[in-house]
């Protein structure tokens, strides 16, 4: 398995922590060269030396990824770098929960901005790329990955513009998976459950204690999980598309 990747490069968004840093080691494992994005430089540089150290290959690449302009450089950064684009990961997201009454109209368009636009300018930024691997690449097949939740199949109150993102997610890879059939670009959604990262941590504190509180005494998700889910999803044959994953912890129902 070690090289299924070889010769792909790759690019995660919100790779500085949790589920997108899994996901970056565990491609380059795999043999891609990636490249890591987020806003925290130096937790992607730590990343990068991490692959480099195991025998792997990253770049790290600062970017909010909420402004266009710093998609598309991100996006156009990797390619100058590793000369390809076969693997985009848009994992990038924030979840900020609460009543609507009492929600900061700040932190809904902060969820929009990241788990809807960032999302989409990568997308749109990555795709001729990707569209030129499938085309022509080792695999002959190229990866669209979006992350988006179990908050993007089921509801709850307190969760409404963070289900709002999430399920557009959905709709927005299932229609992209059925455009681009045909190209060999793969797109595929995966829907975790609560998983062990900093996740809830940019919520107001009583936010983060009733979070913290439903999870308590539950063996949750680590973000390796998901990372070893989406390393499935990738080293498919070229006939394959897994078109969607979801992963719950088992103790929660
Ligand atoms: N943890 C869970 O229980 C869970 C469940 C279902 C779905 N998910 C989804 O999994 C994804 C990853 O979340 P996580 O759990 O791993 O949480 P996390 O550790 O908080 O990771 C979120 C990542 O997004 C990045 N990010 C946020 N705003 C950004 C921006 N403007 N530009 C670039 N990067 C940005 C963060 O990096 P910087 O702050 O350095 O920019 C960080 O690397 C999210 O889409 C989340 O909705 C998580």
């Amino acid at each position: 398995m070690a090289d299924t990747l070889a010769g792909c490069s790759a690019l995660v968004t919100g790779a500085s922590s949790g589920i997108g840093e899994a996901t970056a080691a565990q491609l380059a494992s795999l043999g891609a060269r990636v490249a890591v994005v987020a806003r925290r430089k130096e937790r992607l540089e730590g990343l990068v030396e991490r692959i480099t150290a195991a025998g792997g290959s990253a770049v790290a690449l600062a970017a909010d990824i909420t402004e266009e302009a710093a998609a598309q450089q991100a996006v156009a950064q990797a390619v100058d770098q590793f000369g390809r684009l076969d693997i985009l990961v848009n994992n990038a997201g924030v979840m900020l929960l609460g009543p609507t009454a009492q929600a900061s109209t700040a932190d809904w368009k902060r969820m929009v901005d990241i788990n809807v636009l960032g999302l989409l300018y990568c997308t749109h930024a990555a795709l001729p790329h990707l569209t030129a691997a499938a085309a022509d690449g080792p695999r002959r097949v190229a990866d669209l990955v979006n992350v988006s939740s179990i908050g993007g199949r089921t509801v709850r109150p307190g969760s409404q513009v963070y289900n709002l993102t999430k399920w557009g997610v959905g709709a927005l890879s299932e229609s992209m998976r059925q455009e681009l059939a045909g190209t060999h670009v793969r797109v595929s959604v995966i829907e975790p459950g609560p998983t062990r990262t900093e996740l809830p941590d940019t919520n107001r504190p009583e936010i983060q204690a009733q979070i913290r509180g439903r999870q308590e005494g539950f063996d949750l998700l680590e973000a390796q999980d998901l990372a070893d889910a989406i390393g499935y999803m990738v080293t498919r044959p070229r006939h394959v598309n897994v078109n969607e994953i979801m992963v719950r912890p088992t103790e929660i129902a």
